[in-house]
């Protein structure tokens, strides 16, 4: 199946990327094919709330989010992965989940959701804060909630790994690596 994969860290080899790493291996040993979007490299404006997509369910805005509607719309699984930044999602990460407004007037003002293929919709958001406090994982995950929803994802599970701050750090943790590797493999599994 396809699955499509959103990093939101900024940080080259960070611990979102590293944990996002494990979770792309179990998929892909299993034979699926994943899709890696990189959001700090992509050219994604701010929603403009223009009101451009109330009617049609598309946004006018001619950036790299023409490919990113497109993925989602053919995704079976959608991993969404970033660190916890002022106790929610990084501002990359954002950024694209606000422009999935368009895909919420397509589904709630158009009465239009995205076709499912055999397997379903599901999601995973993967969170890392540096901080012992859970704070984060609750706004990241309702923001996340708000965009599986509005992209057709019905369920997504949720791995969250606090008090991992520095680079790299995620590694020394006892259980995070493993734990991503498992959420991968049970994403895909149907
Ligand atoms: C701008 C900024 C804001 C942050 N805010 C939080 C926060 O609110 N809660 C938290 O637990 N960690 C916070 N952190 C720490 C990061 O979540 C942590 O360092 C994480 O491991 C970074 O992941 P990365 O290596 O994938 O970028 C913040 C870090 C930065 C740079």
């Amino acid at each position: 199946m396809k699955v499509l994969a959103f990093l939101g860290s900024p940080r080259v080899d960070g611990n979102t990327e590293l944990l996002l790493n494990e979770a792309v291996r179990a998929a892909r040993e299993r034979g699926h094919e994943v899709k890696i979007h990189k959001l700090n490299y992509m050219r994604i404006a701010p929603c403009q709330d223009c009101g451009g997509c109330d009617k049609t369910g598309t946004c006018i805005i001619n950036d790299d989010m023409v490919e990113i509607y497109r993925d989602i719309r053919e995704a079976e699984r959608i991993i969404l992965a970033s660190p916890i930044f002022f106790f929610g999602m990084s501002a990359q990460a954002k950024a694209m989940v606000d422009r999935c407004q368009s895909f919420w007037c397509e589904k709630y003002l158009l009465k239009k959701t995205i076709p499912e293929g055999p397997h379903g919709r599901k999601g995973l958001l993967m969170l890392v804060g540096g901080m012992k406090r859970e704070i984060g994982i609750r706004c990241g995950d309702a923001t996340a909630k708000a965009f599986f929803r509005t992209v057709s994802v019905p369920t997504h599970e949720v791995l969250a790994i606090l008090e991992v701050d520095a680079k790299g750090a995620v590694l020394e943790h006892p259980t995070a690596m493993k734990d991503a590797y498992e959420a991968g493999k049970q994403l895909v599994q149907t």
